[in-house]
């Protein structure tokens, strides 16, 4: 997010993952390679006239650990209620761990709900979850937002 005063912009931060052995579930965010599945090989024929044979390479890639998100209002997420917490997460961010993570109907837990956003993109994408939020102010924000998306299993009071 924007800095005030003298100092550079924040442009990172960390995320870790933890696990408990190697982890169970992986599902890699991919980009297309550079040569899209097909190669040229340079050959010199037999007049010194290149040949080119196509020689099949896979077409995907895992991406690298750095990724990028926009941020801020009506980009995180187009959810006006979720604003009203102070820190929420894009809504891609939390999409692209869960995909990477977990299956459909596994159960993801966000022990720090904050607006709901793993809840709701949990469900969007077809697994159980399970949150806890220590603030009685922000769940009610979460409670507000998954309303919305007709999600019914809401948090219970902490
Ligand atoms: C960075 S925010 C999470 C934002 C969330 N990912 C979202 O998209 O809205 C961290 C949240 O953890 C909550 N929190 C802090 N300590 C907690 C605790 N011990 N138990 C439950 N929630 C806690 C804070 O109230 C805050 O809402």
């Amino acid at each position: 997010m924007p800095q005030t005063g003298n100092r550079y912009h924040q442009h990172f931060e960390y995320m870790f993952v933890f696990s408990k052995g190697s982890p169970k579930t992986f599902n890699p965010i991919t980009e297309p390679t550079k040569y899209q599945g097909l190669a040229n090989m340079k050959n010199r024929g037999p007049n010194g006239s290149l040949d080119y044979e196509k020689v099949e390479r896979t077409t995907e890639k895992k991406v690298g650990n750095v990724f990028f998100y926009s941020v801020g209002g009506g980009i995180s997420t187009k959810d006006k209620v979720a604003y009203n917490h102070p820190a929420i997460f894009p809504e891609k961010l939390v999409a692209d761990q869960i995909n990477t993570w977990t299956n459909e109907n596994d159960l993801v837990y966000d022990p720090f709900m904050g607006s709901g956003t793993t809840a709701k993109i949990a469900h969007l994408l077809k697994r159980k979850w399970l949150g806890s939020e220590i603030s009685k102010e922000y769940a009610e924000i979460a409670e507000e937002r998954l309303k919305e998306h007709t999600i019914n299993n809401l948090f219970a009071a902490i």
